[in-house]
């Protein structure tokens, strides 16, 4: 299993303060199964914005062999298509697309926002694999719909998934999984104190679609436009 999603180099953005936490964070994600961890620290964020030279300083101190590469979690602007040739993709599509982790700023929830970003993304090469989808409260069909004209996908948080029955991110998380939308799960981790929340969303997602275990834990995204 491979985690595309975490904050959990330490002293870079909101992750851990210490080297002893990512580490703990580290050795306990690989009790669950996973077999590689890709960090994503913030990048072009409001608040963080760590070099690629800072962020491979920590992975050297760490020095755990779950860590073989860093990507960064982009926070979406125009600019950021513009700096194609410096983006830290997470893999490359069999067609060529390179696949960069993305999140929109939360309040731009705006369907054209969403729909022009990806078009411009498209437009210099690059796949958005979007961060957290169920935080942008869109309908199922805007995001089937972007997923047939655009090169585009789509990942899970499991901290969303440990949420409470009721809770709307959580039951939006089901109703695209049930419906095939989902490309990829996360952990999305950025404290110890969070893992637990990681454990319970990990075990709900593999007790209801234990099938779907290796396509979301990987680094293979497959295209349907
Ligand atoms: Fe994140």
């Amino acid at each position: 299993m491979i985690d595309t999603h975490s904050h959990l180099l330490h002293q870079l953005d909101d992750g851990p303060d210490s080297i002893e936490e990512s580490r703990e964070c580290l050795r306990i994600l690989e009790s669950f199964g996973f077999t590689e961890i890709i960090p994503t620290p913030h990048r072009f964020h409001m608040l963080y914005n760590p070099t690629p030279e800072e962020t491979a300083d920590r992975v050297a101190e760490i020095r755990s062999p779950l860590i073989r590469r860093f990507s960064f979690e982009y926070l979406y602007s125009a600019e950021i298509a513009e700096t194609r040739g410096d983006l830290y993709e997470l893999t490359t599509t069999p067609s060529g697309w390179k696949v960069v982790l993305l999140e929109f700023l939360p309040l731009m929830v705006r369907k054209n926002d969403i729909e022009q970003a990806i078009f411009t993304l498209n437009m210099h090469g690059i796949a958005p694999l979007v961060a957290h989808i169920e935080r942008y409260a869109l309908a199922n069909e805007f995001w089937d719909d972007l997923k047939k004209r655009y090169a585009i996908f789509y990942q899970i948080s499991l901290k969303t998934l440990s949420a409470r029955f009721f809770d709307a991110k959580r039951n939006q998380i089901i109703r695209l999984l049930d419906a095939g939308l989902i490309d990829n799960a996360a952990t999305d981790l950025h404290r110890l104190s969070k893992i637990e929340q990681i454990e319970q969303g990990l075990a709900f997602l593999l007790s209801r679609y234990p099938d779907q275990k290796e396509r979301l834990f990987s680094l293979t995204f497959q295209e349907k436009n």
